[in-house]
């Protein structure tokens, strides 16, 4: 079979690598892709949310299938273009359809859909510009710090802490006021959360589900959890919380709910779901769900999972996921990402990277690279997450910063300090 894996970044990578590995690929196509992925199949030249180009290729190009990275064209409904349309009908996206992604297009939604299935998450109300007085009433009853979530995509910075109630009244009125466009037209102010987040991931083909190898990822950019959130400086799996107990907990109060809701709701869902998820004195809760899988978590879960990527994918296609079966590697996966000085800030682009053919312990993912004039060259704030196996966390780690000091390029930046925490 013909595959065709959309994105550019790392999670790509690590999912065009483990596509790579299954004697059911013939050829493994990738929309736009990296530096990286060209090791892995064929970068071809067409935006992820080209739609009506991808469909022209995947026909030209006898595609049996198409794997979705990231969120953006799912949002956009990539599942039911390909669907409705009879040149690509037969093919199955792997991904769910434009009203099963809203579940991460919309807070407001998702919000919705919890309280509606008995799923565990934060108290919350959504407010709009006519509800302010309302929305600024319904503060003054939360304690701090105060959460307020811009209801659309916004590139990850759509969610505000807040430690004083006279930031969050304030930040209440400019998100409403258009901080964010329309995606913040109407906002979630819900309740504060303490405890460590994980990451879990599932595949369903809507009414089966495989549960993936849970990882935590670390979003801020500096040591010790400081400074700006970033789109993810590393990763880990398995993390010690997540016990059979606690796992099972998720699944029962959270996954299983939520794959039922979907089909109850007439919700059409092939594909990956990311239960965002913190671990509050024992119990799971769900912070958010993300319609694709996490990055840079992909790149750990892909180490850890043994079964062929796209035998599971054929499972979630035609709804025999049930009859599949999934094992996991039982060493520990770590990531490290190494990103452009100055990132999440301005930084630069275009600097050669050199040392990748030293790293032998360690599984090199691209996120944001490209091919210059025979070099690999920085194209991106997160540039290249060096992962690895090790018998446990503590020596895959050490493998992960070995490399991390064996690649090089200016003002390259990582932190020293991924998987300490746990
Ligand atoms: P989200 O985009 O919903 O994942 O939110 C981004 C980050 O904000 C999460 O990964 C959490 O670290 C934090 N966050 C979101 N909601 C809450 C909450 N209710 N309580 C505490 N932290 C939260
Ligand atoms: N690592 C978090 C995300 O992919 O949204």
């Amino acid at each position: 079979m013909n595959i065709l894996l959309l994105g550019s970044g790392g999670r790509e990578h690590a999912l065009a690598w483990k596509i790579a590995q299954s004697e059911k690929v013939d050829r493994l196509f990738i929309a736009p892709g990296n530096a990286g992925t060209a090791g892995c199949g064929e970068n071809v030249d067409i935006k992820a949310d080209d739609f009506e180009t991808l469909k022209e290729f995947a026909v030209a190009n006898s595609i049996g299938m198409v794997v979705v990275g990231p969120e953006d064209p799912l949002v956009k409904g990539i599942y039911d273009d390909f669907k409705n349309d009879p040149r690509t009908s037969s093919i199955p996206v792997i991904g769910p359809s434009k009203a099963g992604a809203v579940l991460e297009g919309s807070k407001d939604f998702a919000k919705g859909f919890m309280q509606r299935h008995g799923i565990p998450t934060a108290k919350y109300r959504t407010f709009t510009g006519e509800t302010l007085e309302e929305g600024l009433a319904f503060l003054e009853t939360l304690k701090a710090p105060y959460v307020l979530k811009a209801d659309g995509l916004c590139a990850g910075k759509g969610v505000l802490i807040l430690p004083t109630l006279d930031e969050a009244r304030k930040e209440l009125k400019e998100m409403l006021a258009g901080m964010f466009g329309n995606a913040s037209a109407r906002v979630v102010i819900e309740e504060y959360l303490s405890g460590i987040e994980c990451s879990v991931f599932v595949l369903t083909d809507g009414r089966n589900y495989k549960i993936l190898p849970e990882a935590k990822d670390y979003k801020r950019i500096g040591e010790h959890d400081t400074g700006l959130n970033t789109g993810g400086m590393g990763s880990v799996s398995p993390v010690p919380f997540a016990t059979p107990e606690w796992m099972s907990k998720v699944e029962n109060r959270i996954i299983r709910p939520t794959v039922d809701g979907l089909a109850e709701e007439g919700i059409d869902y092939k594909g990956f779901i990311f239960f965002g998820l913190i671990n509050v004195d024992g119990d799971p809760l769900v912070i958010e769900y993300n319609c694709r899988m996490g990055d840079p978590e992909t790149e750990s879960v892909m180490l850890r999972l043994k079964s062929d990527i796209v035998d599971l994918f054929e499972g979630v296609a035609d709804g025999s996921l049930d009859k599949k079966t999934i094992e996991f590697d039982e060493r520990a996966a770590v990531c490290v990402m190494l990103v452009s000085g100055g990132y999440p800030q301005k930084y630069e682009k275009g600097y050669v990277i050199g040392g990748l053919d030293k790293v032998k312990d360690s599984v090199l993912f691209h996120a944001g690279t490209q091919l210059k004039d025979g070099n690999v060259v920085t194209s991106g704030g997160r540039v290249i997450a060096v992962c690895s196996y090790g018998q446990n966390r503590d020596e895959a780690l050490a493998k992960s910063f070995e490399g991390a000091r064996l690649v090089n390029f200016k003002d390259k930046y990582f932190r020293r300090d991924i998987g300490q925490d746990l």
